[in-house]
């Protein structure tokens, strides 16, 4: 496909096209401590990015400087090729940038219909909460992610973990995300809930909307992700095509830092 020399800097990348999202130079210090060095990450549509490193290697801070929720010391974010200033997550969101953290942040007590809805609810033109209207635009949001998703009159909290899942990427993506950023979604699921998860990212891939996958897990970054990135002390390792590096060579590079050969290296691989 790629007729690329392995290791030039654009192999792997989609050559000529615009990336959805291009961070560029991205740094965040807290004291003396370099959380994210200067990283260069980008994202294009239809694709999932699997940001892959150690404890602390800086992920979640990199992510948090995409979604509002930390302020970068440096660097440029772009979305689709323009220039995004984002500095709040409000601003994220303007750009269809939309966050979905471990802990999922649902209100238990109230059904997938009102969790869609927390805070941007429909009303009637009398002012009153329009429950119709959310529920059907609920069954047509959950029915395009998970057609079996039945449990629309009971509180979340009594759903599966991967129903609970689905309702908050429905949330995530009914007010238009173009980027979804998934930290640690499979974290605390079980192999069946974790494999639906797997279905709706799939799906989710196939209406065009770039996903960065965090993931501690080397397997589910290989079942599910395009492309992966190793961060390690702030710094980006190498960037690989899944399908041209095997677990073992991504191993490699999250513990000791070193790049394989079909990886494109970044400032944090060690030389030998
Ligand atoms: N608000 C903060 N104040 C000070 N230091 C911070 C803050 N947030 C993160 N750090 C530090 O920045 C570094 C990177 O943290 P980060 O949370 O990005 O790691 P991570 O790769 O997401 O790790 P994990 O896999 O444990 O989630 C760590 O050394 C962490 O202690
Ligand atoms: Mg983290």
């Amino acid at each position: 496909m790629s007729e690329l020399a392995a290791g030039s800097p654009a192999h792997n990348t989609r050559e000529g096209e615009t990336p959805l999202v291009e961070m560029t130079g991205m740094s965040k210090s807290f004291g003396g401590l370099h959380a994210v060095d200067r990283i260069d990450i980008n994202l294009f549509p239809g694709e999932v990015v699997g940001i892959l490193g150690h404890n602390g290697a800086g992920k979640t801070v990199l992510i948090k400087m995409l979604s509002g929720a930390i302020r970068r010391d440096s660097g440029t974010i772009r979305v689709n090729g323009e220039e995004a200033p984002i500095n709040n997550p409000r601003d994220a969101k303007d750009y269809g940038i939309e966050t979905i953290y471990q802990t999922l942040a649902l209100a238990d007590n109230v059904d997938a219909a009102s969790n869609l809805f927390l805070g941007r609810e429909l009303r009637t033109r009398w002012g009153t909460l329009d429950d119709a209207a959310m529920e059907a635009e609920a069954r047509k949001v959950m029915g395009r992610l998970n057609p079996r998703f039945v449990r629309f009159k009971e509180p979340v909290i009594a759903l599966s973990g991967g129903q609970r899942q689905s309702v908050a990427i429905a949330r995530a993506i009914h007010f238009n995300a173009h980027v979804l950023i998934m930290d640690e979604p499979t974290a605390a699921l079980g192999p069946q809930e974790t494999a639906q998860v797997a279905d709706l990212i799939k799906q989710l891939k196939a209406e065009g909307i770039g996903i960065f996958l965090i993931s501690h897990d080397i397997h589910d970054v290989f079942d599910l992700a395009d492309r992966l990135y190793v961060i390690k002390s702030g710094q980006v390792v190498g960037m690989a095509s899944t399908k041209e590096v095997t677990k073992d060579e991504v191993l490699g590079m999250i513990i000791l830092g070193k790049c394989p050969p079909n990886a494109v290296p970044g400032p944090g691989a060690i030389r030998d």
